[in-house]
Parts: C-alpha cells; sequence; structure tokens
C-alpha cells in the first residue's frame, strides 16, 4: 500500500494513535515515529527501516513533563541540559521507566529523550498524546533524510504517513549525551558543540572512538550516513581524481569540470545540505563523492564525524 503524504499534523497524529507509523520533520532530519508504549507499533518502525534490534530509539516529546513518563530518574546535571537546550536538537540518555517496553531500547536499561523544537513536530507530538519513538526516517545505512522527498525514496510503501514539512533546518542529527552515568558522556556530536555542553556541565567528556566491540551507543557501530557512492575527504579542493564520474561539495571551489558540485558559503551550510547532496549523487550514479575537510569545532565537529563515518569501507 502507498504511503499517505499529508502536511496536516493532526492527521498524522491519528496514524500514532491507530498504532502505525508516521515520518515527521524535526530541525534535525526526519524521524520514524511510532507510539512508545505499543510493543507492535515500534516493532514496525525496524521492519520498515530493517533496522537492526539492537539499536535502540530516541523518544520525542511535545510536553517537558512527558520526561518523567519515560525516566526512572533525573539527575541533577541531566536537568541542567534539559532546561538549557529542550526544545532543541539535544538526546538525553536517561535509566527508562517501566513502563518503556524492552523492544524501543534493544534491552538497553535506559532511554534517549528529545524534545524537538520544530513547530510541525511539537504540534504533531502534541497531538499524538503520547511520546514517540522516532530514528531517523531512512533505511538503515542510507544517508538521514533532510526532506519528505527522502525518506518517500526511501519508505513508500513501508509506512503509513509521511508528514510533509519543509527541508529540515540542521541538516545533521542530534548531539547524544549520556546522563545515565556518574556523570555526563557525549557519545554522537551534533549542532549542540561539546563547548555549550561543557558550558552547562563541566564535567563532560567525549566517549571513546566507538568502533570497538561495545559501543556504549550501539547506533555507532553500524555502517551510516552512507550514499552508494565511496566518500574521500580531502583538503579544499586538491586530489580530485576522475571528475567527470566524481562530485565534490564543499566552501572552497576547486573550479575544474565535475560530474557534480556544490559550492556552499559556510559549515552550517555545508551540514545543511550534504545528506541530501549524498543522495542526489547516488541519483546520478556518481562513482566518488569529494568532501572538504573542515575545523573539527562546534557543528564542523559533528559534520567531521559523519564525513568519517561515510568514507569508512
Ligand atoms: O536528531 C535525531 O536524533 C534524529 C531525529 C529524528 O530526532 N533521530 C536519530 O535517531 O538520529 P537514530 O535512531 O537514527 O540515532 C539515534 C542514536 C543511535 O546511534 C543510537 O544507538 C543512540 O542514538 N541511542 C539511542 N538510544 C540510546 C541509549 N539508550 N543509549 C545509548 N545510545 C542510544
Ligand atoms: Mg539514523
Amino acid at each position: 500500500m502507498d504511503t499517505i503524504v499529508t502536511t496536516s499534523p493532526t492527521e498524522a497524529a491519528k496514524f500514532i494513535r491507530r498504532g502505525g507509523t508516521v515520518a515527521f520533520p524535526t530541525e534535525t532530519v526526519y524521524g520514524l515515529g511510532a507510539n512508545v508504549f505499543d510493543e507492535v507499533a515500534v516493532s514496525k518502525i525496524f521492519n520498515a527501516k530493517k533496522r537492526p534490534a539492537d539499536n535502540p530509539l530516541i523518544a520525542h516529546i511535545g510536553r517537558l513533563d512527558q520526561v518523567k513518563t519515560l525516566a526512572a530518574e533525573v539527575p541533577v546535571f541531566a536537568q541542567r541540559l534539559i532546561d538549557a537546550f529542550f526544545p532543541g536538537p539535544l538526546t538525553v540518555v536517561l535509566r527508562k521507566s517501566e513502563k518503556v517496553p524492552m523492544i524501543a531500547t534493544a534491552g538497553l536499561d535506559t532511554i534517549g529523550v528529545r524534545m524537538p523544537r520544530n513547530e510541525l513536530a511539537r504540534e504533531f507530538l502534541l497531538a499524538s498524546g503520547t511520546p514517540v519513538v522516532a530514528p531517523s526516517a531512512n533505511l538503515s545505512g542510507r544517508p538521514s533524510p533532510t526532506t519528505w522527498q527522502a525518506v518517500y525514496e526511501d519508505l513508500n510503501g513501508r509506512i503509513d504517513c509521511i508528514l510533509q514539512g519543509e527541508a529540515t533546518e540542521i541538516g545533521l542529527e542530534s548531539t547524544v549525551v549520556d546522563c545515565s552515568g556518574e556523570s555526563p558522556v557525549v557519545l554522537r556530536q551534533g549542532a549542540i558543540a561539546l563547548d555549550q555542553i561543557r558550558a552547562e556541565v563541566h564535567n563532560a567528556v567525549l566517549a571513546e572512538s566507538s568502533d570497538g566491540e561495545s559501543p556504549k551507543s550501539p547506533g555507532m557501530k553500524y555502517r551510516h550516513y552512507s550514499p552508494t557512492a565511496k566518500v574521500k575527504i580531502i583538503e579544499a579542493g586538491n586530489g580530485i581524481l576522475d571528475p567527470l564520474t566524481s562530485a565534490y561539495i564543499g566552501i572552497v571551489d576547486p573550479e575544474i569540470t565535475l560530474g557534480m558540485k556544490l559550492i556552499v558559503p559556510d559549515i552550517q551550510a555545508y551540514a545543511h545540505s550534504v545528506f541530501e547532496f549524498f543522495r542526489e549523487c547516488d541519483r546520478k550514479s556518481i562513482g566518488t563523492i569529494y568532501c572538504e575537510k573542515v575545523m573539527d569545532e562546534g557543528i564542523g565537529a559533528a559534520l567531521m564525524d559523519r564525513l568519517r563515518r561515510a568514507a569508512h569501507d
């Protein structure tokens, strides 16, 4: 069956209330949602995305008081992050309440919680009347979707509904901070930079490389954000081979003829456009995508993290 596309958050929310799956926009990327407390509905997310069952989901809330239906406890430092960054592109990982089914957290005793600031997302979440678990709305392993059309491309016929909004504002996924231990650990970098987290909780640390045997954030062990094309990270426009079958994205223009090229004004615009550029390169059967390296700070740190993962074979 074809997926229904609607611009109405209340129409979309009806599917959640009936135990269905709905893709919806947030300020980071589009998510694929289901009622967190409905195990059958949550299992549909894993099936639709072909997502490994050991990769936990983030619960999205429309109201701050929903945190207590999801979390067993909220440590003082986690509350400080919530006060500072909710609603916004931050996920806090907390010890879960008993009400949250194991399928949502992939068997972990913790749950990621996030309150998006995107207006359509908030209207949809409020109309759903329940927290909504949602991974990015792409087929597992593909670049995260930043437009409703990208969701449609991956998931048409596999999910009930798409809530159609604008292209997402930030373009990279939320910053994930584990608050279930003694002190905060940043598991995934995002639009909220490590410095901003540290301004609130000074002992926050970055998780060690999550490529190890038992990564803290289970999702980090999987191939991620990958177009079919090869991804190579290069210094400003240098070292491009086979330009006619290659693509380039960056701030500095290499000034050669390429299969595809996107020159962006700054790092923010780069982050905003990179996943859609990857998808467009695949639509055009590009062989190699050359990506300009940027400074590893602020949103640049999150961008470099995604580029490195995409470049990893
Ligand atoms: O911006 C975002 O976070 C988007 C939008 C839709 O909100 N969502 C998103 O979800 O990127 P997903 O599932 O694609 O990525 C969630 C990441 C994964 O790496 C997952 O392993 C990690 O967060 N994660 C989720 N729950 C966790 C938990 N309880 N403990 C540790 N890591 C967790
Ligand atoms: Mg994802």
